[in-house]
């Protein structure tokens, strides 16, 4: 099989990695990719903004099978664009990709079909007034969420109803996620432990990957601003097998039927952000993709044929025995550059990620690049340095920051506490 991942982060880079174990790969592109999926394929420097150019590609290059990553082209309807010519592709389509593109859509889908999540309501731009006078009928703390693509960056917590009509006044008023920010969720604050599980679907049926824990918080112990995630671990025992199965239950299933009952049938990986309080899961948010840093932790503790998976998916009938979870323990810490999420420098030397990896230890490049054949850095997560385990998660922590101690580069930062919550 001819293959095409589009994105050029850790998680393309941890996608491209277990799709090349696939005996069925011939050849693996990356559009763009990166200078660790250079060492696993051919990167192609393409504007995925321009369908027809992907299009092109695909065809020219005999391409069995696209993987969307990231959700900004799958909210834009690149999946729609290559199937209307007959390309295979996993991921969703435009409209089911709303689940996560309209946070709007996304709640009041859970509303109708009876899915656990947040109370909540939705307010327009024109709303501002009525928007305001709901503070007073709310308690604190409150979350407010942009409902549309804003990075991960559009959702604040706020303490009190002063900080909430600061934050609906620069959605609303200064356009602070432009027109993401015009439609606003308003819902009540959840208390419990994050975790994130991946159902790949081909819209009727599934597989549930391992559930894994993000951290999204720049510092220890979950302080300071939101990040894209600061690394995460997997199998997370907070998800017992009887909490999985509840997922599946309350939340997987009733989302997928609802999805199609929409006519929005959805096909690729749904992720459900979910909150557990007391073994009862309910949904955080909803992402049309895989997560990340997320599955940087996840496909290493699977094993069988992955390709295959995704390519059953997207062929419309999924391939459950494809593949099969091991009893690895998994993590992964993300260096960051110092000033992340911030402002923060970019072109710093990198060395020594081949005295890092061994046969326990990948390191998967996200903000990297390579300029006259010296690897440097180019953005604000650089790398995520994995380590698994077939003992414990404990064994995988030890390693993971052993290696990420043999890692340079000027102003590499990294949380210390990664995987804590589960020891
Ligand atoms: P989201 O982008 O919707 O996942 O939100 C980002 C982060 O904000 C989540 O990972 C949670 O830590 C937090 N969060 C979002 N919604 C809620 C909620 N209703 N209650 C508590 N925390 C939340
Ligand atoms: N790790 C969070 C996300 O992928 O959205």
């Amino acid at each position: 099989m001819n293959v095409a991942i589009i994105g050029s982060g850790g998680r393309e880079h941890a996608i491209a990695y277990k799709i090349k174990e696939s005996k069925q790969l011939d050849n693996l592109f990356i559009i763009p990719g990166n200078p660790g999926t250079k060492l696993l394929g051919k990167n192609v420097s393409l504007d995925v903004v321009n369908h027809q150019v992907i299009i092109e590609f695909c065809e020219n290059n005999k391409i069995d099978l696209v993987v969307i990553g990231p959700e900004i082209p799958l909210v834009d309807g690149l999946a729609d664009s290559l199937r209307e010519k007959g390309i295979n592709v996993f991921g969703p389509n435009k409209n089911a990709a709303e689940i996560e593109g309209d946070k709007a859509f996304s709640k009041e889908l859970m509303e109708k079909y009876k899915i656990p999540t947040a109370s909540f309501k939705v307010f327009e731009k024109n709303n501002f007034n009525e928007a305001i006078k709901y503070l007073n009928e709310i308690s604190y703390p409150t979350v407010i969420k942009a409902s549309g693509l804003a990075a991960g960056k559009g959702v604040a917590i706020c303490e009190t109803k002063n900080d909430a009509e600061e934050y609906i006044n620069q959605c609303f008023n200064e356009s602070l996620f432009g027109n993401s920010g015009e439609t606003l969720v308003i819902e009540e604050f959840l208390q419990g432990e994050e975790a994130s599980i991946f159902a790949i679907t081909d819209g009727d049926n599934f597989v549930l990957l391992p559930a894994a824990q993000d951290h999204k918080r720049r510092f220890e112990n979950d302080k300071g601003p939101n990040t894209g995630g600061m690394g995460a671990y997997a199998p997370a025992p907070l998800v017992t097998e009887e909490i999985l199965n509840r997922i599946s239950q309350k939340v997987i299933i009733p989302t997928l039927e609802a999805m199609k009952s929409e006519g929005r049938k959805y096909n690729g990986c749904l992720y459900a952000g979910l909150m557990i309080d007391d073994g009862e899961p309910s949904v955080v948010e909803f992402n049309c993709r895989f997560g990340d840093p997320e599955t940087q932790v996840v496909l290493p503790i699977i094993e069988g044929d992955f390709l295959q998976l995704l390519s059953s998916v997207a062929k419309g009938e999924i391939d459950k025995t494809s593949i099969t979870v091991t009893n690895k323990h998994a993590i992964t810490v993300v260096a960051a550059s110092e000033g992340y999420p911030g402002n923060y420098n970019k072109g710093m030397e990198i060395s020594g990620i081949e005295n890092a990896e061994n046969e326990n230890v990948m390191v998967f490049h996200a903000g990297t690049k390579n300029e006259d054949d010296v690897l440097k850095t180019n953005g604000g997560r650089v790398l995520n340095v994995t380590a698994i385990s077939c003992t414990s998660l404990s064994n995988a922590k030890e390693n993971a920051y052993e290696a990420m101690e043999k890692i340079n580069f000027t102003g590499k930062v990294y949380r210390t506490d990664i995987s804590n919550k589960a020891l």
